[in-house]
C-alpha cells in the first residue's frame, strides 16, 4: 500500500477518534496563543487580499471553521473521507471535498490563501516538492500559504497500527530547512520561518511554522 492510500485509510478509520480527541474547532487545548495568532496573521492578509481560502489536509475542518468565522470564504480538502464526512457534519455551511495534497481537486489559481495545518506529516520528503508544486498552481498571484507541521530531523517515525487502526504510518518531523528550501524552489518567497519548542502535552517535538507568499 502507498504512503497517500495508508493515511487515507489511517485517518479515516480513526475520525471518530480525532473528533473526540481534537475536537472540530481550534482550542487552546490543542493550539498555543503563538499558534493562534499566527492563524489570526495569516486571516488578516487572506482578508486584505479577498478571495477563496483553502484547508489542506483539513481534517475535521477545524481551521476552515476559523476561516469562514472570519468572513473569508472556506473550503476544504483531505485524502480520508471519513475526516470529511464529519467535517461536512460538524460544518453544514461550509465545503468539503475528498483529495490529495499532491492532485488538489481545484481549478488553477483558484484560491488567495492555503493553510496546511499538520497536513504534511504523513507526506514523505521527497514528495513535498509535488505537493507544493500543487499548491503554486491553486494559489492566485500575490497569494499566502501557511504550513505548520512537526519539525526534526526529516525522519520518519514508524507507527504501527496507528491511532488504534489496523494501519501502519509513517509520520515525518520535517527538516525545517529542507521544507522552507522546497517552498522557495515551488517559486514561493518566504515571509518567515519559525521553530517553537513543544508546549502541549501532545506535543513532543518542536513545532515549525513557515508562511511564504506567491
Ligand atoms: C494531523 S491531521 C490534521 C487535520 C487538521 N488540519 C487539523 O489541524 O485538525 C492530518 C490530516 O491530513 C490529512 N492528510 C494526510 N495526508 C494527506 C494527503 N496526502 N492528502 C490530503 N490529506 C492528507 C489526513 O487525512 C488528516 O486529516
Amino acid at each position: 500500500m502507498d504512503d497517500v492510500r495508508r493515511s487515507r485509510n489511517a485517518y479515516s478509520a480513526s475520525a471518530d477518534r480525532y473528533l473526540a480527541l481534537v475536537g472540530s474547532t481550534l482550542s487552546d487545548q490543542i493550539e498555543t496563543a503563538a499558534d493562534l495568532e499566527l492563524l489570526a496573521r495569516f486571516v488578516g492578509i487572506a482578508k486584505a487580499a479577498g478571495g477563496r481560502v483553502l484547508d489542506a489536509g483539513c481534517g475535521t475542518g477545524r481551521v476552515a471553521r476559523l476561516l469562514a468565522d472570519h468572513g473569508l470564504e472556506a473550503v476544504g480538502v483531505d485524502v480520508a473521507e471519513g475526516m470529511v464526512e464529519i467535517a461536512r457534519r460538524e460544518h453544514p455551511d461550509l465545503r468539503f471535498a475528498v483529495g490529495e495534497l499532491a492532485q488538489l481537486p481545484f481549478a488553477s489559481t483558484r484560491f488567495i490563501a492555503t493553510v496546511y495545518w499538520y497536513s504534511i506529516i504523513t507526506t514523505p520528503p521527497a514528495l513535498l516538492a509535488t505537493v507544493f508544486a500543487e499548491l503554486v498552481r491553486t494559489l492566485g498571484e500575490n497569494g499566502i500559504a501557511l504550513v505548520a507541521f512537526q519539525s526534526g530531523d526529516g525522519s520518519g517515525i514508524e507507527r504501527p497500527n496507528a491511532f488504534g487502526t489496523e494501519v501502519d504510518l509513517t509520520l515525518f518531523r520535517h527538516n525545517v530547512q529542507f521544507v522552507a528550501a522546497s517552498l522557495e524552489q515551488s517559486g514561493l518567497h518566504l515571509v518567515d520561518v519559525i521553530e517553537r519548542e513543544p508546549e502541549g502535552a501532545h506535543e513532543y517535538t518542536t513545532q515549525a511554522f513557515i508562511t511564504a507568499r506567491s
